[in-house]
């Protein structure tokens, strides 16, 4: 609880993976966790009554740190699979997205995903989608090797320097990147699947889930959501 003012707030501790820009990441001047997933949850906690403490952590950590209690809140680009749901419990979808392969600009010889062969190796950020993806292809002796990275700004200048192929990662986090370096890699191919984010919560924490649904329908509402979008991603 934190007091203020005589009315006690809960606090909530929320983690997300920040090297997922423009969803997840740090402020370049102040250091601070940073963009759209802080945003639209800093406005969900405003209109609902309640306040945040953020935490980053790999993530491939986030689901067991919600299960083990050390957090309650994962608001982290995370996609609401069918195997996830399985574990936790997902918020209405805030935004709709889905994977691609990206290539180091130029790099002709990889057209779409039907042209990897079982030389390359694919990279895939830990415990994402994108990961699994790769070792789907690597069991399938379709790549030489699934390179899982911690951190995805790694995995990018590995893209570049040639030490992966190809990397598979999230269509709009992909984008974003293009546009902030222009040249250094492209996408290839369509889209592999679709994904729709939510915000997770501990299986059963109904309570705070209906202030999570409550709260983001209310900033869908009042403009709030289409503002935080605008800043983000135009
Ligand atoms: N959408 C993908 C998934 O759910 C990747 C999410 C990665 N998020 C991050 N903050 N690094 O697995």
């Amino acid at each position: 609880f934190a007091a203020c003012g005589g009315q006690e707030k809960d606090v909530y501790k929320v983690a997300m993976e920040p090297t997922f820009p423009p969803f997840d990441t740090t402020d370049s001047k102040t250091g601070e966790l940073s963009g759209f997933d802080v945003d639209l949850m800093e406005a969900i906690a405003a209109d609902q009554g309640f306040e945040l403490e953020w935490s980053n952590m790999s993530f491939g950590g986030l689901i067991s740190a919600l299960q083990s209690g050390n957090i309650d809140i994962i608001a982290s680009g995370m996609n609401a699979s069918d195997q996830r749901r399985k574990q936790v419990d997902f918020s209405d979808t805030y935004y709709d997205s889905g994977l691609v392969v990206a290539v180091k600009d130029g790099n002709t010889a990889i057209k779409s995903i039907k042209d990897l062969t079982p030389d390359m190796r694919v990279g895939g950020q830990i415990g994402t989608t994108g990961a699994d993806k790769c070792n789907e292809l690597q069991k399938a002796g379709k790549i030489k090797e699934a390179k899982i990275y911690d951190g995805l700004d790694v995995a990018m200048m590995d893209l570049q320097n040639g030490t992966i192929d190809a990397l598979i990662n999230d269509l709009p986090v992909t984008k974003a990147y293009m546009k902030a370096k222009p040249g250094t890699i492209e996408i290839v191919g369509d889209v592999l699947n679709a994904e729709s984010y939510g915000i997770a919560v501990k299986k059963g924490n109904k309570e705070l889930l209906d202030q999570i649904n409550a709260g983001m329908k209310d900033i869908k509402d009042n403009g709030t959501f289409d503002k935080l979008y605008s800043k983000w991603f135009e």
